[in-house]
């Protein structure tokens, strides 16, 4: 079974090409233009999309040594994203499955954050959760408890209600003058700060809902604050600001996790998403398993970020269940998981 797989949501081109579970190749091209503009410019991804996509593929093919008359699917990210952005991988996936006469598959990103912890690589120890599992799924536009049952019964317990995670970190360092995307430096920096120095404000919800809109305020009045006292305040404090942020936000998304854990009672747990890459929230989930016995998945740095190899474990499962879909199918900006 080798599935050709195309993500194309926000402003990553990716393309993956898979045996069964086996990940044979993935190729990511990442938009530079973006970053002068201190976030992702929806047309410019599009257009960007288009320039990559033909070389993306075509590299994809090659490093898997397999020609795309070999291919028996072609699999593509249907939403949720950026319309002018999924319209290319749809349409591109759609061209060649209707030339190669091969089933489509269409693949919620969502599911596939979540089911990257189930790619499996050649000389590498494969390990994959066991159904059902909590996620924690963290991302740029996304922060979700997620129970899985199965790889397409997901049940979505807790949410944010405004703010992802990733969300706040991009804001915060964008108010510290940090360039885009700030979650990754934030991390960095964090390593050398004091994560007690300064104190934010924490969301008081019930239930197992997120919101970090509140912390974001709470951060940016601090900044002005301090700034009218000392105008050199964010250069002086930069790594303590980082440390205590990113504690802050570990501490909201670990809290809410730990407590659906315990009302589901499941034994294995799963990080997904971009934010999963966090060395201090990658830190907390670890020890919280250590400490009650649950067995801790979170996927390779490569496989957090937008990819396509996270599209072809969806798709594998989807192919064993002859879960294809019709050419006619539109892509959807917005979708629940
Ligand atoms: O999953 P992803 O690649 O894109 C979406 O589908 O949203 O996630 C991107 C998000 C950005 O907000 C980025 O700042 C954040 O993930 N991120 C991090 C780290 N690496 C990426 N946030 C905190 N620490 C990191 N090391």
């Amino acid at each position: 079974m080798l599935i050709l797989s195309i993500e194309s949501s926000c402003d990553d081109t990716s393309a993956a090409v898979s045996e069964g579970r086996l990940l044979l190749s993935n190729v990511v091209a990442s938009q530079k233009v973006h970053e002068q503009y201190g976030g992702v410019v929806p047309e410019l991804a599009s257009r960007a999309h288009q320039q990559n996509i033909v070389p993306v593929v075509h590299q994809a093919l090659e490093q898997a040594g397999v020609k795309k008359e070999d291919l028996d699917a072609i699999a593509f990210t249907r939403g949720p994203g950026l319309m002018g952005s999924l319209l290319v991988g749809t349409s591109f996936a759609k061209g060649l499955a209707s030339s190669l006469q091969i089933p489509l598959i269409d693949v919620n990103h969502l599911q596939a954050h979540i089911l990257a912890n189930f790619i499996e690589e050649k000389n590498v120890e494969n390990r994959s959760p066991e159904f059902p599992f909590l996620c924690l799924l963290v991302s740029g536009g996304n922060s979700q408890i997620v129970l899985v049952e199965s790889p397409s019964k997901m049940k979505i317990v807790g949410q944010t209600i405004d703010d992802a995670a990733g969300e706040a970190f991009d804001k915060c360092a964008k108010v510290m003058n940090l360039p885009y995307p700030g979650g990754p430096i934030i991390d960095r920096l964090a390593q050398q700060g004091n994560p007690k120095a300064f104190v934010f404000n924490k969301p008081r919800l019930e239930g197992f809902d997120y919101s970090f809109s509140g912390l974001k305020t709470s951060f940016l009045y601090l900044l002005r604050d301090e700034i009218k006292k000392n105008p050199n305040f964010v250069e002086e404090n930069q790594a303590d600001l980082c440390a205590s942020l990113q504690a802050t936000i570990v501490d909201i998304l670990m809290n809410k996790f730990k407590k659906a854990v315990k009302e589901y009672g499941v034994k294995h747990i799963a990080l997904a998403g971009g934010v999963s890459a966090n060395s201090g929230l990658r830190e907390a989930f670890l020890l919280f398993a250590k400490n009650n016995q649950l067995e801790a998945f979170i996927p390779k740095l490569a496989f957090t970020m937008d990819n396509a190899a996270m599209i072809s474990a969806a798709a594998y499962y989807k192919f064993i269940e002859g879960d294809f879909c019709d050419i006619s199918l539109p892509p959807f900006a917005r979708t629940e998981i």
